[in-house]
């Protein structure tokens, strides 16, 4: 297990600054296997620290699995109103690096959404060449026909405004107006899209999968933490 300075690991996990550190280390709030820290710069073992009387929190790293409402944003920008990190505990939007989502899903679009600090998860996970499956639940204003099954597993239909075809895609369809949708790519709007190049809307969506993770037993708007699988 790797050493680091007290201050920075603290800051790094969003407790506070690495100022703050030095009173919080003089105020005894600040654990050492289980001593009063000595210094704000001793150099420590993350799973050895306690503060205020609990463990660090996730010192090596979060995966969260979000079961994100309707209603609210995948951004940072406070200005695009309500968003995803707004759900999660306010000592997560201090960390450093700091957490995005993988992916987005858009403002009306319910599901599974996976968020980590991680950089290299978010690059594994979003590259289409990794081909990560994700699954929608659709329902649209107009009957879907058949035929669509064909042409979104074709990986010859071409989006409005690109070059590249999209990538095979498996279809269900589940009912007149639903139909489920397994994409291994994750274009901007690319469901909405790809039913709006056959005319039809998409009046709800659902991603019920995002890789091997799912939403069962999760309350909308809620959140667990993940195991980090291995690479
Ligand atoms: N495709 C869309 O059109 N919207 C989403 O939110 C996700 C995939």
């Amino acid at each position: 297990m790797a050493s680091a300075r007290l201050d920075q690991l603290l800051s790094r996990c969003g407790y506070c600054s690495r100022r703050e550190v030095r009173t919080w280390v003089k105020q005894g709030r600040v654990l050492v296997r289980g001593e009063s820290a000595e210094s704000a710069d001793q150099r420590v073992i993350a799973e050895e620290v306690h503060v205020d009387g609990s463990p660090l929190d996730s010192p090596d790293g979060l995966l969260v699995l979000l079961h994100k409402p309707a209603g609210c944003v995948c951004s940072h920008d406070e200005a695009e109103g309500q968003n995803v990190y707004d759900l999660l505990p306010k000592r997560w939007g201090h960390r450093n690096p700091a957490i995005n989502t993988i992916g987005r899903l858009d403002r009306d679009t319910t599901g599974v959404l996976l968020l980590t600090d991680l950089g290299p998860l978010i690059h594994r996970w979003t590259s289409p060449r990794h081909k990560v499956p994700k699954v929608y639940e659709v329902t649209t204003d107009l009957p879907i026909e058949p035929a669509l099954v064909a042409l979104f597993a074709s990986g010859t239909l071409i989006l409005e405004g690109e070059t590249e075809p999209c990538l095979p895609a498996k279809l269900e369809i589940v009912d007149v107006r639903q139909a489920r949708l397994e994409l291994t790519e994750g274009r901007y709007h690319q469901v909405k899209r790809m039913f709006g190049s056959a005319g039809k809307k998409v009046t709800r969506l659902h991603r019920s999968r995002f890789g091997d993770y799912g939403v069962e037993g999760l309350d909308v708007g809620c959140w667990r933490i993940l195991e980090i699988p291995g690479t």
